[in-house]
């Protein structure tokens, strides 16, 4: 496997960093996860200007200079190096490491003008003209202890680690988090995915298309509760007027018709079990398999890039890939 770090394409087991590196020794750092597949026949990183977005977000929030735009040229080489077309790009920029001479390992403050570290790998995936439907998953519900930051994509995962083993060990394959907020318990999201509830109506509503005229479907919203604004939700929440966001109660989730998962790497998976209990007859449902051919349409049309912009035409500043 090549690797990226610091500019430099290499293959993984001569890529060195700094045990003092502040990503390591702190957590101190910004990620992304990105999916890259063949549309029409072109290799194209899935809603690229959404993820260089974020990640500025992040970067900005952090405080770490550095330039997201250059995520884009610098997938392409990633991807060019190990020959893939259908692939899993990861991105991740620290803080950089001190130079020990002048400044301590530890200090939780750091020094002016560190260089950021930026390292980046892809791993192939399965192709997205052989997605035919959802993919069905078992969920666990878990407390969501993490900080209050869920929107900044921060590498510091402990929170999301810890609860994704404990979901393992219970025999599930994701956890759903639920969070104790504003005297209310709360659907956050799963450890790497977005979550959408839908609830079957008490009377048809007739004037929506289906499957929106028999459910009522739903996403936390970011206001209610701190969560990731994944791209795929976001995409999903553009192309589909019916899908809605709000507060959603962690008692919702013993009502839903249909509990589903939404990510870069999930695309949009149907719960087919939770806490042991199953969820709908074992088959990914009707709002599943609505949401997954709006995402796969979205990605053939060009909906999975937000019209007006595009990567070029995003602002350059500072650090650059490379
Ligand atoms: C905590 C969390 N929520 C949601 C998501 C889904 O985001 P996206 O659709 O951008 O992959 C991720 C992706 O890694 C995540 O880590």
């Amino acid at each position: 496997m090549l690797v990226h770090l610091n500019g430099a394409i290499l293959p993984a087991d001569q890529a060195r960093v700094s045990p003092f590196d502040r990503g390591f020794l702190f957590g101190d750092g910004i990620y992304e996860g990105l999916r890259c597949g063949v549309v029409g026949g072109r290799r194209r990183v899935i809603g690229l200007s959404r993820h260089v977005r974020r990640m500025g977000s992040g970067l900005a929030t952090a405080g770490i200079a550095f330039d997201p735009a250059t995520l884009g040229p610098a997938t392409e080489a990633l991807l060019d190096a190990n020959g893939l077309r259908e692939a899993f790009i990861y991105w991740q920029v620290t803080r950089g490491a001190p130079d020990l001479s002048t400044h301590a390992p530890r200090s939780r403050v750091p020094p002016p003008g560190l260089r950021p570290t930026v390292f980046g790998y892809c791993a192939p995936l399965p192709a997205l003209a052989g997605l035919a439907e959802p993919a069905l998953k078992s969920c666990a519900t878990r407390p969501d202890r993490r900080w209050e930051l869920g929107h900044v994509k921060s590498i510091s995962l402990l929170g999301n680690v810890m609860e994704a083993i404990d979901a393992a060990e219970r025999g599930a394959d994701e956890a759903i988090l639920v969070r104790d907020h504003a005297r209310r318990r709360l659907v956050t999201e799963g450890t790497y995915t977005n979550v959408v509830i839908a609830t079957a109506r008490s009377a048809p509503a007739g004037h929506l298309p289906p499957p929106f005229d028999r459910y009522e479907v739903a996403t936390p919203s970011l206001a209610s509760a701190p969560l990731l604004a994944g791209v795929t939700r976001e995409i999903l929440l553009e192309v589909e007027p019916n899908l809605t966001e709000g507060a959603i109660d962690a008692a919702d989730l013993d009502r839903a018709a249909e509990i589903i998962l939404v990510g870069t790497t999930t695309m949009v998976t149907s719960v087919s079990r939770l806490d042991g209990r199953p969820i709908g007859d074992g088959r990914p449902g009707p709002v599943a398999g609505h949401l997954f051919r709006r995402l796969m349409d979205a990605i053939r049309t060009g909906a999975d890039e937000p019209a007006c912009d595009t990567p070029a035409r995003r602002g350059t500043s500072s650090a650059r890939v490379g």
